[in-house]
């Protein structure tokens, strides 16, 4: 696999083939289709930005083998740097077909590259290009057929005449080689050429030189070749992906309201009668049950949301939102957030590293962070979970059955106990033991007519005269 060019074109401090679609870099998503195909040996050729490309490998794809081009002359050279690093691991190419691809045709599907090798195969060939019929062929190098149809050689866009500029079946830079034709003729490159480069491409014209059998297999779909070579050509790969990805889905019994707005990774796992709501990313790592509904204006981070459950308008960050459970509008659940069956996480509620229990609520605008609640608990609008002290965080443990009262804080490390209750507008500082209520305020006071005596004349204090006659004249009536 070439990956080794400078990619000039995505004008990015960013290796070409580590630009992401949908969460996975293109080099990725070649190598996911090309290990499809139980290889027995992968190269990634790499040159520009190398320490990049490697440090991916070995995390993502530790099997794969590296190979340095110092230099990019060109994609000839580059196979030969190829074969020159399969020889250093003390690989020998052997009889089996070497293919060469790019790192940078995300679409290429692995049944295109089975079909490859298999008409490579079948025409006993001992080159076989992947070609591909484009309406508009502009850049590709083009492949020239002879009368009868047999393939002559790949001409250059750069190299080519007005007649062949005119071709429209394409070069997708895939190939399957017979070993020993593609070291004859990787060494009997020239840099000849309008570029001063060794072409890959030439091994192709030598060989139909020498007498051998050249073919040629037409992808199926031509999308799979598109090579990106600018983030105009990354943003259209990444939609005819989402598509691609979305189609499986909703023939798997997914509904997707909008198939151009659910922007679903390759590795999310979704179940049959799930709900995909607009304007909806799920990442690989997410997991959507039956029934389940997403969205409207959702993001799912490697968050489980299981059967039957709602999210609506919400950011879910490595949570566990379980049976049944309602999150949302506008809630954000961050790490370690776990909420229980049939629960409920309303408006504007933020969740950090909690496990809130089976039907549990907390309806409306809140922080709880490092909580443990127990089931069937109501935390009462506007409740804090103060988990932070400055320096360190704290636990708080709230039972089951528990009513917490609005805008309570509650000042970790502190517990509430089964079915107790706090007073609306409590600072909690003390555990609230089982059964009784924590009352953490002021009393409140009423000063009489303090309204008429320091703002007399105002609409206030208008008011507050009139409320008092009304009140005399009903007890004159009685
Ligand atoms: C190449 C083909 C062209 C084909 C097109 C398909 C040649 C001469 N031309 O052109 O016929 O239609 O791909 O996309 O082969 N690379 C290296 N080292 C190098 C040069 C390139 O590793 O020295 C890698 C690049 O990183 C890339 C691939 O080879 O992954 C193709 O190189 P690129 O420069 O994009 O070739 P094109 O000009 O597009
Ligand atoms: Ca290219």
């Amino acid at each position: 696999m070439l990956a080794a060019g400078a990619g000039t074109r995505m004008k990015s401090d960013l290796a070409k083939v580590l630009h992401p679609i949908l969460g996975r870099p293109l080099l990725g998503h070649v190598l996911a289709s090309v290990l499809e195909t139980d290889p027995e040996n992968v190269v990634v050729v790499v040159g520009h930005q190398r320490d990049q490309v490697v440090d991916y490998l070995a995390r993502d794809f530790p099997t794969v083998r590296t190979a340095v081009q110092a230099e990019q002359n060109g994609t000839g050279h580059a196979v030969r740097c190829a074969l020159v690093g399969l020889a250093a691991d003390g690989v020998e190419v052997g009889t089996a077909p070497v293919v060469v691809l790019a790192g940078d045709t995300p679409l290429l599907s692995s049944a295109t590259l089975t079909d490859l090798v298999r008409t490579h195969a079948e025409t006993h060939a001992s080159v076989t290009v992947l070609s591909a019929e484009l309406t508009d062929p502009f850049g590709y190098g083009r492949i020239v057929r002879d009368s009868d149809g047999g393939v002559l050689a790949i001409v250059e866009q750069k190299d080519a005449t007005a007649e062949q500029t005119s071709i429209h079946e394409i070069n997708s830079g895939m190939f399957a080689f017979n070993p020993q034709t593609l070291v004859d003729g990787l060494a009997r490159l020239t840099t000849e050429n309008s570029q001063g480069e060794e072409y890959l491409t030439d091994v192709l014209a030598i060989a139909r030189q020498d007498g051998r059998a050249v073919s040629a297999h037409k992808a199926a779909d031509s999308d799979e070749v598109h090579g990106i070579n600018n983030r105009a050509q990354l943003a259209a790969a990444t939609a005819l992906l989402r598509d691609r990805i979305n189609v499986e889905h909703m023939l798997a019994g997914v509904t997707i309201i909008d198939p151009t707005t659910a922007w679903i990774e390759p590795g999310a796992s979704l179940t049959a009668d799930a709900v995909i709501e607009r304007n909806t990313s799920i990442d690989a790592a997410s997991v959507v049950g039956a029934g389940a509904v997403i969205g409207p204006d959702t993001t799912l981070l490697g968050t489980t949301v299981e059967a039957s459950a709602h999210v609506v308008r919400s950011h879910c960050d490595h949570a566990v939102i379980r049976e049944g459970a309602n999150v949302g509008p506008f809630s954000y659940l961050r790490p370690g957030a776990d909420l229980g069956p049939a629960g409920k996480i309303g408006a504007f509620v933020e969740v950090k590293k909690s496990k809130i229990g089976a039907g549990s609520k907390v309806p409306h605008l809140s922080y709880v962070g490092d909580a443990e609640i127990g089931e069937g608990s109501n935390i009462g609008a506007g409740t804090i979970f103060a988990n932070y002290d400055g320096e360190h965080k704290h636990p708080t443990i709230v039972g089951d059955y528990v009513r917490v009262g609005s805008d309570t804080i509650l000042v970790a490390p502190v517990s509430v106990g089964d079915g107790a209750y706090t007073a609306a507008g409590s600072v909690l500082t003390e555990d609230v033991p089982a059964g009784a209520i924590g009352i953490g305020r002021e009393r409140q006071v009423n000063v009489e007519g303090w309204v008429e005596r320091r703002h007399p004349g105002s609409a206030s204090a208008q008011a507050a005269t009139a409320a008092a006659d009304t009140v005399e004249e009903q007890s004159a009536d009685d």
